[in-house]
């Protein structure tokens, strides 16, 4: 598949390597232009000029931009985005780490709302880049949750997720994206609590749970 990735950091980066080792063709946007071109010398991905020609021609979008960034990347590249899978990556945390801006509802769901004629499915938003990158533990695959209306396009990410190394699992409707950012969150509280150094990802075990 061809995949534009908005955002350049850690997500951006972490799932460009896991996305080029599966197979796929790359293309990054940052804000500024230095820290994609920089990505796509390093990875061997494509830097595009601007968010919009990342999206021209691409198969999938992943957004991998800050929460506060969302509103000005959808306002840019929204029009462009019409019937093309959008894979939200974020989390709506507040500015001062203090929990998510969310209330009654998900990042992914106000971004679907900005965008109705795009398939939104929410994606990796559970792993840190750590293992969004490498998403295997001692030979263990964490769970990659995949969430959305368009049972298609899920399908899609589904098997994007396996390829890329996780253990995929259909966690249903966007709505459920409310629960897959609440579990970002609580991994990310647990980091800051107890110290820890960002590499932990979801595993659910047990029948059923662990079974690929
Ligand atoms: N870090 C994690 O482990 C992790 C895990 C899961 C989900 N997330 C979520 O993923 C998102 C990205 O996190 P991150 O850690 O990758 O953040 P980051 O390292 O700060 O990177 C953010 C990237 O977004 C780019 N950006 C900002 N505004 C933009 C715009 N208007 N157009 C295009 N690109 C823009 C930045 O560009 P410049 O490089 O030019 O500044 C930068 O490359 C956040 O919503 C975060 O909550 C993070």
């Amino acid at each position: 598949m061809d995949i534009a990735i908005i955002g350049a950091g850690k997500v951006g980066r972490a799932l460009a390597t896991s996305a080029l080792k599966a197979g796929h063709s790359v293309t990054v946007s940052s804000a500024n232009g230095d820290t994609s071109a920089a990505l796509a010398r390093d990875l061997g991905a494509t830097a595009a000029e601007s968010n919009r020609a990342a999206v021209n021609g691409a198969d999938l979008v992943v957004l991998a931009v800050p929460y506060t960034a969302i509103v000005d990347v959808l306002d840019d590249i929204g029009p462009a985005l019409a019937g093309k899978i959008v894979v939200d990556a974020t989390n709506p945390l507040k500015p001062d780490y203090s929990g998510l801006a969310t209330e009654g509802t998900s990042g992914a769901e106000e971004i679907q709302a900005r965008i109705p004629t795009a398939r939104v499915v929410k994606a990796f938003n559970t792993a840190f880049a750590a293992r969004q990158a490498d998403p295997q533990i001692a030979g263990v695959h964490v769970d990659g949750f995949v969430a959305s209306d368009d049972e298609e396009a899920k399908a899609i990410v589904l098997e994007l997720v396996k390829g890329m190394g996780f253990h995929p699992i259909d966690a249903g409707q966007l709505t459920m994206a409310r629960a897959l950012e609440a579990l970002a969150w609580l991994n990310i509280s647990l980091q800051m609590r107890h110290g820890w150094s960002w590499q932990a990802g979801w595993k659910l075990v047990g029948p059923d749970g662990d079974a690929a």
